[in-house]
């Protein structure tokens, strides 16, 4: 049987909503804050929330540049008519440069091999190729190190096929109010930036502020700010709760009762019996489980909304169900649960479920998979 829409979007009722008025919402926050430009972060389909609607919703809301952290994410955008500037945020593959000029995508350089073959690529095309230069200040993941500063900045500034429009660093603890290596990195910054002008390469733009540091280091904003996790209203770390910044959660995960039955005091419940009812009551079963992005570490530890109630999931979570103590409200199939985001006045936070599987709101809502349909809203 050839697929409906119906069933391309899915018959479970297992989805995510996505409000793009809480995109726009947040990229105007970052907007203000700094009167900067604005790079809409939407790498890894926009952090799960689905790169084309957001990388829009963002334009819309005055981001004047999109990053992604491929080029083939950056086609994507491009396929879909986006014609905004896209900065790709490592250095692609050389591979990858007939691509990237192709579809006009800007990539970020630190390579001597890299820029060499792009040096060639623009020269050969009679226009110049538009970069933007990482300097490592700190973080040491990728950028030129300081050892190489000297011989990447002359070879950069003699190549005649690409040109310095940027100049950008990366931050390695702007999560951390009191560290100083925001500070520190930024006078690293400013002398890569001196080593730059003395060979005549003064790039209109400077970036190198994350959400965190956006939101809090104003010696790090310069020129346009490259936030994700903050347009997507979630917060960077413990330390900066996106709430206290005006930012809105735009994610919503959300399910209906798949299953219902009543238990009686003791019984044990899915694989391992890891969880036994503590007295007569309700279990529901709701058709969503770790292949969709639901992390199995959550087992036992956080809560869904039922019925305006928080009911606690309970007994491993399966790959396709997971099983909520619903105590004496007996539950019916069909029943509205909402995993992650609002019902009524509550709400279930990414940042619950990432402390309580230790790790990052950028995990959960990345890990969230392509098997639960996205709806746009807004
Ligand atoms: C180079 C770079 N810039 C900006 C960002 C956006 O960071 P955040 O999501 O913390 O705002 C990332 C994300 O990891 C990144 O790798």
């Amino acid at each position: 049987m050839t697929p409906t829409p119906e069933i391309r979007t899915g018959l479970r009722p297992t989805r995510i909503e996505v409000d793009l008025g809480a995109i726009r919402h947040n990229v105007a926050r970052f907007r203000e804050v700094a009167g900067t430009d604005v790079c809409a972060v939407v790498k890894a389909d926009a952090y799960g929330h689905g790169a084309v609607p957001v990388a829009r919703a963002a334009l819309e809301a005055g981001a004047s540049w999109l990053a992604v952290a491929l080029v083939e994410e950056g086609l994507e955008l491009r396929q879909a008519g986006l014609d905004a500037p896209i900065l790709v945020l490592s250095e692609p593959p050389i591979a990858a440069i007939p691509y990237l000029i192709e579809a006009d995508l800007t990539p970020t350089v630190y390579r001597a091999p890299f820029l060499a073959t792009l040096d060639a690529a623009g020269h050969a095309r009679g226009t110049p190729v538009d970069i933007h230069l990482k300097a490592d200040t700190g973080m040491a993941r990728v950028g030129i190190p300081e050892a190489d500063w000297s011989a990447r900045l002359h070879q950069a500034a003699t190549a005649r096929g690409v040109r310095v429009t940027a100049v950008q660093t990366h931050l390695a603890r702007a999560d951390e109010p009191d560290a100083p290596t925001t500070s520190e990195q930024m006078e690293v910054l400013d002398r890569f930036l001196a080593e730059a002008a003395k060979l005549g390469i003064r790039p209109t733009l400077i970036h190198a502020s994350n959400s965190a540091g956006s939101l809090l280091h104003d010696r790090a904003r310069r020129t346009m700010l490259r936030p994700g996790i903050g347009i997507y209203g979630l917060s960077p770390g413990p330390e900066v709760d996106a709430a206290d910044h005006g930012l809105e959660p735009a994610l919503r995960l959300v399910s209906e009762v798949g299953f219902a039955k009543r238990v009686v005091e003791g019984t044990p419940v899915s694989y391992g019996h890891h969880w036994r009812a503590p007295h007569a009551g309700w279990i529901a079963t709701v058709p969503i489980g770790y292949a969709d992005g639901v992390p199995r570490a959550l087992s036992n530890k956080v809560e869904v909304l039922h019925g305006g109630r928080r009911c606690l999931i309970v007994g491993r979570v399966c790959m396709d169900q997971t099983l909520v103590w619903c105590d004496d409200a007996e539950p019916h199939v069909g029943d509205p649960v909402v995993l992650l985001g609002a019902q009524g006045d509550d709400r279930i936070r990414v940042e619950e479920w990432a402390a309580a599987a230790d790790t990052i709101t950028y995990e959960i809502v990345t890990q969230l998979t392509a098997r639960v349909p996205r709806h746009h809203d807004g």
